[in-house]
C-alpha cells in the first residue's frame, strides 16, 4: 500500500505529553504512514519522503476519537420515551427492558445492519475506536449473538448481562445473576474482551455486582462499570477495588469516591450526552480533574439514554457545561478513552500507534467546542486508509 504523508498541518495534536503539554500540540508538522501506523511524526519541513501525500491544507489533525462507552446492538429506538421526559417524566432506566423485547425480535441480519449504520455515523464523526457492549439481550443466546455482532465492528466487546433484570426473572434477582456468572457468561466470554455491570439502585446492587465481575475475572475479562449514574452508590469504589480499567458516569461522587480514584488507575468516563438527553446535572469534571484522577469522555451512545454518536458533540457539553478546558475535553475524547480501554496503540499520533486520524475543517482543536453542532470533520483515516 505504500507510505502516506499527511503534510501541511497546520495543528498536530499527538497527545504525546512530552514538554508539559498534555496533547502535545506541534504546528507546521507532518505525519508518515506506513503499514497503518505512524512511522514518523515531526516538521514538514524535515519530513521524508513518501509513496503519496495528503495535503492538510493548514487545518488541525488530531487523533481518531476513542469512544469507549456505547451500546449499539440493539433494534428499535425509544423517541417517545424522550419526548415524555422533555416534557418533564424523569429516567429510570426502565425503558431498557422495551429496548430487550425489540432486540430480541430482530434477526441476526437487522442487528448487524443497525450496528454498521451507527459505527458509520461514528466514523463520519471522527470516531476510529469505539467500545460495543451487549445488554439487551439478556438471555444466554442473545447476549452470546450480541457479542458475536459487536466483534465484527470492534475488538473491544463488553459482555454486559447485567445490564437489568429481564422481566421474566424479575421475582428472583439471584437466579438471574446465576445465570449470568454461568452459562451466560460462557457463551459470551469467547466473543468478549471486558465484562460490565449496571450498578445501580433498580439494578444491581454491590453484592451482586462484585459476584458478576469476579466471575468475568475469572473468565479472563476486563472490569469496566455503569457506576453512581442516577444516585450515590457503591460502584465506584468497588471499580477501585476491582481494578476496573474504567467506572463510567461517575455523576453523584462522595469524597470517598473522588479519593479512591485519585488513588487508582481507574479512569473516571464521563457521559454528558445521557445528563443532556435526561436533562440531569451534569458531573463534577473539574473536581475529578483537579483531585488528578484521568477522565475519559464517551458518548453511551444508546437508545435510551443517550441516542449520540457524536463525539464532537460531547466535547462541546464537557467544555460548556462540565468547564473542562477544550484541551483537557479533546485529550479526554481521545487518550482518555484508550487509557479507559487500557489500549496505548490508539488515541495518540506517535511513532508506532495506528494511524487513526481526523483532519479538521478548522485551524485548531478549539473550534470542536467553539462550533457546536457544526460537522467538522473534513476528513478521516483509519488503520492509514482514507474513509
Ligand atoms: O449507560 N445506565 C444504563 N445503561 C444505559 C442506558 C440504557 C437505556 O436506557 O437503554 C446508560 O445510560
Ligand atoms: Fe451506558
Amino acid at each position: 500500500m505504500g507510505s502516506l504523508l499527511v503534510d501541511n498541518i497546520g495543528e498536530l495534536v499527538t497527545n504525546d505529553g512530552r514538554n508539559g503539554d498534555p496533547l502535545g500540540v506541534r504546528r507546521d508538522a507532518a505525519v508518515l504512514i506506513e503499514d497503518g501506523q505512524v512511522a514518523w511524526v515531526g516538521p514538514a519541513r524535515y519530513a521524508p519522503a513518501a509513496d503519496r501525500r495528503l495535503d492538510a491544507g493548514g487545518a488541525a489533525v488530531l487523533p481518531g476519537f476513542v469512544d469507549s462507552h456505547a451500546h449499539l446492538v440493539f433494534a428499535g429506538d425509544r423517541a417517545a420515551e424522550f419526548a415524555a421526559r422533555m416534557a418533564g417524566a424523569p429516567y429510570t432506566g426502565g425503558g431498557i427492558r422495551t429496548t430487550v423485547g425489540a432486540t430480541r425480535a430482530a434477526s441476526d441480519d437487522d442487528l448487524r445492519a443497525a450496528v454498521g449504520r451507527l459505527r458509520a455515523e461514528m466514523l463520519r464523526q471522527g470516531t476510529t475506536t469505539v467500545e460495543i457492549k451487549s445488554g439487551y439481550g439478556l438471555t444466554v443466546a442473545d447476549e452470546a449473538r450480541s457479542l458475536r455482532i459487536a466483534g465484527e465492528f470492534t475488538d473491544d466487546t463488553t459482555f454486559l448481562g447485567a445490564h437489568v433484570v429481564p422481566a421474566e426473572y424479575a421475582d428472583r434477582p439471584d437466579d438471574y445473576v446465576g445465570l449470568v456468572c454461568g452459562p451466560m457468561l460462557a457463551a459470551a466470554a469467547p466473543y468478549a474482551r471486558w465484562i460490565d455491570v449496571f450498578c445501580e439502585r433498580g439494578a444491581f446492587d454491590a453484592d451482586h455486582a462484585r459476584a458478576i465481575l469476579a466471575c468475568g475475572q475469572a473468565a479472563g475479562l476486563g472490569v469496566r462499570l455503569h457506576a453512581n449514574q442516577l444516585g450515590p452508590g457503591p460502584g465506584v469504589r468497588l471499580g477501585v477495588e476491582l481494578d476496573a480499567a474504567s467506572v463510567d458516569h461517575c455523576t453523584h461522587l462522595s469524597d470517598a469516591d473522588v479519593d479512591a480514584l485519585a488513588g487508582a488507575e481507574t479512569v473516571a468516563t464521563l457521559l454528558p450526552g445521557a445528563e443532556f438527553s435526561t436533562r440531569s446535572p451534569y458531573p463534577d469534571a473539574r473536581r475529578l480533574l483537579d483531585a488528578g484522577v484521568t477522565v475519559a469522555l464517551a458518548t453511551d451512545c444508546n437508545p435510551g439514554s443517550s441516542y449520540t454518536s457524536s463525539m464532537p458533540f460531547c466535547v462541546a457539553l464537557a467544555v460548556r457545561e462540565m468547564r473542562m478546558t477544550p484541551a483537557e475535553a479533546v485529550w479526554a475524547a481521545t487518550a482518555g478513552g484508550a487509557a479507559a480501554l487500557r489500549r496505548t496503540d490508539v488515541g495518540r499520533l506517535t511513532p508506532g500507534s495506528r494511524a487513526d486520524l481526523v483532519i479538521l475543517d478548522a485551524p485548531t482543536h478549539l473550534h470542536l467546542a467553539y462550533r457546536p453542532g457544526v460537522p467538522l470533520i473534513r476528513q478521516v483515516l483509519h488503520n492509514g486508509v482514507p474513509r
